[in-house]
């Protein structure tokens, strides 16, 4: 039986600077969701990469007083791709723009589009920003300089370009965004979306003189001219899976799922980049369905930006947090749950070492690590170092059971699809209305008492423990995708093994009393050191 697919993208980034934590962002989320997938049993392509057909990069290489390009990129190419590595990131394909492949991808697809009688030649006179890499309308200017770029001149340029014919796609556009109101997420970027195709969503500049530029694909036919950035970075989600090389694959994990972006580049992905497939589908066949429906990416979906202790993350501020500096004190799983949990998704968020440490101590530590604690030393204690066995018929001293883990993977399931996480680790620590939660789990051990019943009834205690630890086991599944290392160690410490439990299904793996009684349960280890 063929496994369903799940293709999940991140932004491909500019290496014009290391990755910093909002990039981090961006990332772990894709890769909860990849590691959650798997998790059902899907199989997934999770594709991120880097952007280097950007005159950013080129300012970013002089700036550092460097003059070979190709070294440039390559060694600020590898430093992604490692970053990305040392967190332990799954992605399954890390593309660069400079790849050979991508090329052919680009050039096909502007054939395609030229066929479609979509791009024209024009001249373009006009305030370009380089840290955006776009052209800017006086509405996003203030004082001669873009919004969102406030220390950089913007350039004046005028020159010969080729166009692409976007207000074509206009009425098509907005009726798949109001017939499928899944493709942009969340709800407030759809009403914005809206408007802007409604309202200035006109003809794109696809080009750029080749001899003002150091970087870029040839426009086809035309040496004179580049491919412009933006117009080729969107086609790097089809040259992942194969568009113009490998046929099989393409028709295989295209369309994408979900295409993972910060607000910032809401408009290219939800309306230049829908645009493009529309008119390059008229003349490609593989961007249409069995049916001749356009392949278009099922839902983007756009969260929100991260600040520094209330301050935009800037290199002029140098306030850049490189996450893999935070990994020796907090361990990555404590900082992908403080992402995921901390931040509202899709709304901006503060990133404070505060409130990272107040998760730290709080949820993991005092809550997480402590009633795994409890559970395996007190049945280790009173039970000869085994899982001890339950009573069949004693529900009042079962934490949870059967019933209350379904509740929880249906509600956790729910909000992982909708991208939620941060409501589907609400509900795993505060439990659904009020129950089943890790905070109420402690709370039952405090209400049980096993410590002072184990003198009295031995066997009631029994079935407290097995019940919390079966409750932790299911526990470290449901959070594996957020914290697959800790998940790890939990499963460990119960005596199972993860690599083999981890060929089970998640559906399979919550089922309650996996768990044998009489197994032996390893000497406990803390699973959240105190923070010094
Ligand atoms: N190269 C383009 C994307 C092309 S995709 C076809 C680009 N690159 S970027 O390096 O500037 O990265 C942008 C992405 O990084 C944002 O969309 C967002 O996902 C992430 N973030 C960058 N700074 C961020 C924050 N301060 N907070 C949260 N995410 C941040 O744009």
């Amino acid at each position: 039986m063929t496994k369903p697919t799940y293709y999940v993208t991140t932004p491909i980034y500019y290496v014009n600077d290391r990755p910093h934590i909002g990039h981090t962002y961006t990332t772990t989320i894709a890769d909860a969701l990849a590691r959650y997938h798997r998790s059902l049993g899907e199989e997934v392509m999770f594709s991120t990469g880097v952007d280097e057909n950007s005159q950013k990069n080129v300012q970013a290489m002089e700036k550092a007083g460097k003059t070979d390009l190709t070294a440039y990129l390559d060694e600020m190419s590898s430093v992604w791709k490692q970053t990305w590595e040392d967190l332990g990131m799954t992605s399954t394909r890390f593309i660069r723009t400079t790849e050979p492949k991508h090329a052919l991808a680009v050039e096909r697809f502007w054939k395609a589009v030229k066929a479609s009688g979509d791009i024209y030649e024009g001249s373009y006179d006009g305030l370009y920003c380089v840290g955006c890499e776009a052209f800017k309308s006086e509405g996003d200017i203030v004082n001669n300089r873009c919004v969102l770029h406030p220390n950089k001149d913007l350039e004046q340029i005028k020159e010969k370009n080729y166009f692409f014919r976007a207000s074509a796609y206009r009425d098509e556009l907005l009726k798949l965004i109001d017939d499928q109101p899944g493709f942009v997420q969340p709800e407030s970027r759809r009403n914005e979306i809206r408007n802007y195709i409604k309202d200035h969503f006109e003809d794109f500049s696809i080009s750029r003189e080749a001899k003002n530029l150091q970087v870029g694909i040839p426009v086809p036919g035309d040496d004179s001219q580049r491919i412009y950035v933006w117009f080729d970075a969107l086609i790097n989600y089809l040259t992942v899976v194969g568009y113009g090389t490998d046929d099989v694959d393409f028709k295989k994990w295209w369309p994408a799922n979900l295409h993972l972006v910060g607000k910032d580049i809401i408009k290219f992905h939800c309306a230049l980049w829908p645009a493009m497939i529309l008119s390059a589908a008229k003349n490609d066949p593989s961007l249409k369905d069995e049916q001749g429906n356009v392949l278009l990416p099922q839902q983007v979906f756009a969260h929100g930006f991260f600040t520094i202790n209330g301050q935009k993350i800037s290199k002029s501020l140098g306030n850049a947090i490189d996450p893999r500096d935070l990994v020796p004190k907090y361990g990555f799983d404590a900082i992908r749950y403080y992402l995921l949990r901390d931040i509202p998704f899709g709304e901006d968020g503060d990133f404070s070492i505060q409130r990272l440490e107040e998760r730290y101590v709080h949820d993991l530590a005092n809550t997480l690590g402590n009633l795994l604690n409890r559970a395996v030393v007190m049945s280790r204690k009173y039970f000869d170092g085994k899982i001890p066995t339950p009573s069949a018929d004693d529900d009042a001293h079962v934490f949870a059971g059967q019933d209350g883990v379904a509740r929880l993977f249906r509600a956790v399931d729910d909000h992982i699809r909708r991208n939620r996480f941060d409501f589907a680790l609400e509900n795993l620590w505060n439990g659904i209305d009020g129950q089943y939660g890790l905070i109420q789990a402690n709370k039952f051990i405090e209400d049980t008492q096993p410590f002072k019943l184990v003198k009295t009834d031995p066997q009631s205690v029994a079935t407290i423990l097995y019940s919390l630890l079966e409750y932790c086991r299911v526990m470290a599944w449901l959070i594996q995708p957020v914290m697959p290392d800790v998940a790890q160690r939990m499963i460990l410490q119960l005596g199972q093994h993860p690599e083999i439990e981890s060929q089970k299904s998640l559906p399979e793996l919550v089922q309650w009393s996996q768990l044998q009684p009489g197994g032996e349960l390893p000497e406990p280890r803390i699973l959240f050191p105190q923070l010094s």
